[in-house]
């Protein structure tokens, strides 16, 4: 008998692990793929980490989680800077100084001010979608070349006939800083996310390529209590009907040159391209190496048994998410985390906030 049988492997059931095991609880782990460590999982070729799931910059402000991690792994001082790309022509992100200085010719923050006040008087009254809420809030030239076409590939539909309510606000700066995020800390673990994981789940007994809805007869009794990090509505053999999720497709090739767009992350903005983004994973490790590996992002609709990659947030998924949560609530001695099993867009500090939340709740 083990105290917990962990379903999972990523940041939640290897943080919750950890805790564990120091507080002298044993721990089994069960992991439905062939490797450790969830999405933030890296394959290693040439030297260089490819972010085998998405690209994954850590980024907090939680002072806790920085401390907590770093006890771990150590993080280089990489600063995300994406770049867009609008066919060919290219600008800072987020939109700041430099953005306008290059889209208009500005040099000041009031001239550049100037020219957001003029454009946004395009729309008149209550935005009525996407594009007019987007124009009411920065303008034509920037909606036109930095947003118009990534969002339209992001969702498949044109954004026109996409809801206001998608874009609340966006973040403009009127400074020369090009760091993506507003957070105290960043970087890249040094050696990558695997380094942070092995630390995480070390003396640990780890089983993978065993999916735990499939063999639930064969381990449910050998713990006590369960943590369940898969999808929620798979726990529950779909009962209830299918959680949907946004897909992605990765396509990644290896260069034989040394550096090739010069960037980790490059957006690219405009509709004709496929793909949204390619990225450059060296950069994120200012890597040397003779070669390079690039993956393009392509948004993709999302099949049953595919990867889950962004949860849908919409009426349908919600409440039926809530029926699921209310089954889960009932189940005795399972706790259910992570981004699957709450389905739920998680950052990577959330996640393991959320983690050492639920070891805080096993110490009461
Ligand atoms: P995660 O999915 O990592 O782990 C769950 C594990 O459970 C998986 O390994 C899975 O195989 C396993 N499992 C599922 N069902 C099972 C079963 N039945 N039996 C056994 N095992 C089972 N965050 C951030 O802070 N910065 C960033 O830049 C990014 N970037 C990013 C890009 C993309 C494309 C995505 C989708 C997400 C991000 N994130 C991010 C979010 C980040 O990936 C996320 O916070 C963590 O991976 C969540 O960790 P979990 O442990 O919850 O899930």
């Amino acid at each position: 008998m083990y105290d917990y049988l962990i379903i999972g492997s990523g940041l939640f059931g290897s943080v919750f692990a950890h805790e564990m095991k120091k507080a002298g609880k044993s721990c089994l782990v069960l992991e439905k793929r062939d490797h450790i460590g969830g999405n933030v999982y890296c394959e290693e070729k040439d030297g260089i980490r490819i972010h085998k799931y998405g690209a994954h910059i850590f980024h907090t402000s939680n002072k806790k989680v920085w401390d907590y991690v770093n006890q771990f792994v150590e993080f280089n001082n990489y600063v995300n800077s994406p770049v867009a790309n609008y066919k060919g022509e290219l600008y800072n992100l987020p939109f700041n100084m430099n953005t306008f200085s290059k889209m208009w010719g500005v040099a000041t923050p009031t001239e550049a001010a100037a020219k957001i006040a003029e454009q946004r008087t395009a729309i008149q009254g209550e935005p009525k979608n996407l594009e007019e809420q987007a124009i009411s809030l920065i303008g034509t030239d920037i909606y036109t070349k930095l947003i118009k076409g990534y969002t339209e590939k992001q969702w498949g539909r044109s954004c026109t006939e996409l809801p206001a309510f998608i874009i609340k606000r966006l973040p403009i700066r009127y400074t020369f800083d090009n760091n993506y995020f507003n957070d105290r800390y960043q970087g890249i673990p040094i050696g990558g996310y695997n380094v942070l994981i092995h630390a995480l789940l070390d003396g640990i007994e780890v089983r993978t390529g065993v999916d735990y809805n499939e063999h639930r007869d064969e381990y449910r009794k050998l713990a006590k209590t369960i943590i369940y990090t898969g999808p929620i509505d798979a726990y529950f053999d779909y009962k209830l009907g299918q959680l949907e999720y946004r897909g992605l497709r990765f396509e990644t090739e290896r260069l034989e040159e040394e550096n090739h767009q010069g960037v980790a992350v490059m957006n690219y903005t405009d509709r004709e391209t496929p793909y949204t983004r390619s990225i450059e994973h060296k950069h994120f490790e200012f890597g040397t190496q003779p070669v390079t590996y690039v993956t393009k992002e392509y948004p993709a609709d999302w099949h049953p048994g595919e990867e889950a990659y962004y949860p849908v947030n919409d009426s349908r998924n919600s409440e039926l998410y809530n029926q699921y949560a209310a089954l889960a609530a009932k189940e005795e001695n399972v706790i259910f985390g992570g981004r699957l099993a709450e389905y739920k867009y998680y950052d990577m500090d959330d996640v393991i906030a959320s983690a050492l939340q639920a070891v805080a709740t096993q110490k009461e």
